[in-house]
């Protein structure tokens, strides 16, 4: 670093107090949630009156005198299925610097902690979304394609009863998706989340305009989709043991030509699936699992976004 940075750098911190693992101080939370709302438009307080915060997210951050949260990175931990394994992974989010203190190093400050404090919780893979990759690749990341998969429906099984269509906006059925998701199954053994019930939920709430949740009591499964000329379109299942394809589209009222799953269809019992390019946002992963996830054509469904 050249002498000029370092003074700024130094300048900055001075009127900055770093803070991780804050989340306890509900003012700095709502710091952090005010940060978040003014750079991405989203509302992580929501996430209260849900599941509540994931328990394993550390935020890293600096704040100003005035208590703003002025940058801010954490990482959580992730649990994953990733070819029949099941890999703890060391998960990025939250990361924003407010715009009159960027070009100063503060993010790059964070995301080194980030990244050690992952290292030393014994986190043997990384993962994060974004749209800015160059951001992360001096890091070891590495971008995966996500995939749909699509395919023609299978012919509906007779005897699934049909569903019924819950919401995110009603207590009794937030309990009833919360449970599940405690004794979900990974949607996919080559590479889903386990577990994940605080995302979910808040995903829910705030995709619940474009995607339907409905939940199957003969399949003990919620499905969460959507439908786009005669596309019937999976964007997740929460269930103990995944169900057929068939006895989804059955459930779901039937009549679908044809299906797109937004994760690998690998426990659906349906052979016909083809991957389609899913180019909506970049996954990066450290090596290992760069290796993995590139042997073949992977998704991720968007409850589990973060
Ligand atoms: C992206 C952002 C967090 C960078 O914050 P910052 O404090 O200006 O970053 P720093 O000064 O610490 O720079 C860190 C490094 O990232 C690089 N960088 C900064 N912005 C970048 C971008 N958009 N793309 C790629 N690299 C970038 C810098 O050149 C620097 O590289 P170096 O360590 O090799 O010198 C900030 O611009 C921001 O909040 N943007 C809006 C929200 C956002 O996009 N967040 C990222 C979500 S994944």
């Amino acid at each position: 670093m050249q002498a000029g940075l370092v003074q700024r750098a130094f300048e900055v911190e001075d009127r900055l107090t770093f803070r991780q693992d804050y989340f306890s101080d509900l003012t700095a939370f709502e710091a952090l949630a005010a940060l978040l709302q003014e750079m991405f438009g989203i509302d992580i307080r929501s996430a209260l009156g849900l599941a509540g915060l994931d328990k394993t997210t550390m935020p890293f951050g600096y704040f100003d005198t005035d208590g703003r949260c002025v940058a801010n990175f954490s990482v959580f931990s992730v649990p994953l299925m990733v070819e029949g394994r099941r890999v703890i992974a060391a998960a990025y989010q939250s990361g924003a610097v407010r715009p009159e203190y960027r070009g100063q190093g503060l993010y790059r400050d964070l995301m080194r902690r980030a990244f050690t404090h992952a290292r030393t919780t014994g986190h043997e893979a990384d993962i994060l979304m974004t749209h800015k990759p160059g951001l992360y690749e001096p890091y070891g990341l590495r971008q995966v394609r996500l995939f749909g998969f699509r395919g023609p429906a299978p012919a509906s099984h007779p005897q699934t009863a049909s569903g019924r269509k819950i919401s995110i906006d009603n207590e009794g059925d937030v309990a009833l998706i919360a449970g599940m998701l405690d004794r979900r199954e990974p949607v996919s053994r080559r590479f889903a989340v386990r577990g994940m019930k605080e995302f979910f939920l808040l995903n829910a709430l705030w995709q619940k305009d474009e995607t339907t949740l409905t939940h199957l009591p003969g399949l003990d499964a919620v499905i969460a989709w959507k439908a786009a000329e005669g596309r019937l379109v999976i964007c997740d299942i929460v269930a103990p043991a995944m169900p057929a394809l068939s006895e989804i589209c059955a459930g779901l009222g039937g009549g679908f030509s044809e299906v797109e799953t937004r994760f690998s269809p690998d426990l659906l019992q349906w052979l016909q699936a083809h991957p389609v390019a899913d180019p909506h946002i970049y996954l990066m992963v450290s090596a290992a699992l760069t290796k993995q996830l590139s042997m073949a054509p992977v998704g991720f469904t968007p409850l589990a976004e973060f």
